[in-house]
């Protein structure tokens, strides 16, 4: 078949692997290859069991697959083939050096802009996915054109704002995408070409333009106020708890006001995930360097303040259970840091684990989807840590369950069932707030919530 484009994706994880699956889909003309180092990653989206979970992927990627899209190990080969190399390789937050515990680590991202510099024997856009310190695009172009082989390098970027859990819904009717480039004739005519991908199935007033630092930074920011939301409300459900007032009724009046508006305002032990607490430190770094210590320290609060809400309910645990849960059994429903996804990536079913231990409880792990994540996440503890897949084993001769992940599953259990087999008093502590409280106390658990006082109950 004759291609009019050749697409390549460097990073074949969890954002690189769904959005070209879901280009490849809706453009059948343009031909899509994702490459990956990690063989085994390779080998499983070349399988029947792909290697991440997300609702509606399987599906789309079996539409695809042989036709128009290609899974590979071989980078060099693929570099040279492509017009258009989207990089999405993993920018974690560097763990040493200069800016270690906040700063990104650009190692893999500046690996693969040599390499692509290195075996290219044409002209390329290059497409930045991951989520970058602003200003990184610079250093990529001058690395590129850098070059003696008289090629020519355009760099664009166009931030991913797909959530796990919803990646097919997101990419298939986005709210928007957005491609920043340099207002340049060479850096609009590339935007242009990007947005005609796009445009195959997305409105075109949907489609964002911007320049290249605006782009950079607004994924660093729309993560950054979405994770302040959460934080926001978790710290009123301190002041819930203390007041007898309900976070969820106060978060469902003020979500009222369409100047505040619903979403992203569900209390929970803290939220989770590969993006937010990275972006936000990432942020928090960039407003150091550029001497704003002060936008920096609003930023950094909303990570301490989030880590203090899943340490904080544990302690809540410890206290409704007469301040020793040592030797006691509890069963940990949920590992996924949100559920519809098998991604444990600080998850903050992890600290409630951790402080478990500390405790010297004997926690049960169980995950509709996790489990595998779980045991690697928790490797050096695996003696003392159970994992369990069905929830009924989980809570057998438990003293507590406390629900970590908001999966549908567990409110459908049959809590008369988990009631009988566990320790008496049975206590259930819901860090997501998600299951029927007035049911679960005519049964006989005690239940302890999210922002939620004992004075009303
Ligand atoms: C990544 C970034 O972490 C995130 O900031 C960005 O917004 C999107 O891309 P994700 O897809 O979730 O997110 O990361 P991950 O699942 O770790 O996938 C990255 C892949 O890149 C891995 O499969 C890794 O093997 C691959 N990789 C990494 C390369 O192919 N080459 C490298 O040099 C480094
Ligand atoms: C996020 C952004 O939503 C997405 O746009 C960006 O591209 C990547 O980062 P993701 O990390 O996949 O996506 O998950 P998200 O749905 O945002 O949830 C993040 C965490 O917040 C989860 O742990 C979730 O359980 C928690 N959360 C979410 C809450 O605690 N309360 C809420 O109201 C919403």
């Amino acid at each position: 078949m004759n291609f009019n484009t050749k697409i390549l994706c460097i990073g074949a994880g969890y954002v690189g692997g769904p959005t070209m699956t879901v280009i490849a889909d809706k453009c059948p003309q343009v031909k899509v290859t994702v490459v990956d180092i990690n063989q085994s990653r390779i080998d499983a989206w070349n399988s029947d069991k792909l290697p991440i979970f997300e609702p509606g992927l399987d599906e789309v990627v079996h539409r695809a697959r042989g036709r128009n899209l290609f899974f590979s190990t071989d980078v060099a080969l693929a570099i040279k083939d492509a017009d258009i190399i989207f990089v999405s390789v993993n920018t974690p937050t560097k763990t040493f050096g200069q800016g270690a515990g906040k700063a990104s680590d650009l190692q893999y991202w500046e690996k693969t802009a040599r390499q692509i510099l290195e075996v290219s024997t044409s002209d390329k856009i290059i497409v930045e996915k991951s989520t970058l310190p602003v200003r990184t695009a610079a250093a990529m172009e001058r690395i590129l054109n850098s070059n003696d082989k008289g090629l020519h390098f355009e760099v664009l970027s166009n931030p991913e704002f797909l959530a796990e859990g919803t990646a097919i819904q997101d990419l298939f009717a986005p709210d928007r995408v957005l491609i920043g480039s340099h207002q340049t004739p060479s850096g609009i005519a590339a935007c242009e070409k990007v947005v005609g991908i796009y445009a195959n199935w997305v409105p075109r007033e949907r489609i964002l333009t911007t320049n290249l630092w605006s782009s950079e930074l607004t994924k660093l920011t729309a993560n950054a106020f979405l994770a302040q939301r959460i934080t926001s409300i978790n710290s009123i459900s301190a002041l819930c708890e203390r007041t007898g007032a309900d976070v969820d009724e106060v978060a469902y009046v003020m979500g009222k006001d369409s100047r505040i508006g619903p979403k992203f305002l569900k209390s929970s032990i803290g939220f989770g995930g590969s993006c937010f607490k990275k972006d936000i430190l990432n942020l928090v770094y960039l407003c150091e360097h550029y001497g704003l210590p002060q936008v920096a320290a609003y930023w950094e609060s909303v990570v301490n303040i989030n880590e203090w809400q899943t340490h904080r309910f544990v302690a809540r645990m410890l206290e409704h259970m007469f301040n020793t849960i040592a030797g006691k059994r509890i069963a940990v429903f949920g590992f996924a840091f949100k559920a519809d996804t098998g991604d444990t990536r600080e998850s903050p079913a992890h600290l409630v684990v951790r402080d478990l231990l500390e405790e010297r409880a004997h926690p049960i792990v169980t995950d509709p989807k996790a489990i595998s994540e779980a045991k690697r996440d928790l490797k050096d503890v695996l003696d003392k840590v159970v994992f369990e897949e069905d929830p009924y084993k989980a809570s057998e001769n438990a003293h507590a369950v406390v629900v970590c992940t908001e999966w549908k599953q567990f409110a459908a259990l049959d809590w008369k069932r988990i009631y009988d087999s566990m320790e008496k008093p049975a206590f259930v502590f819901d860090g997501r707030n998600i299951l029927n409280v007035v049911e679960l106390r005519k049964i006989g658990f005690e239940v302890v919530s999210v922002g939620k006082g004992m004075a009303e109950t």
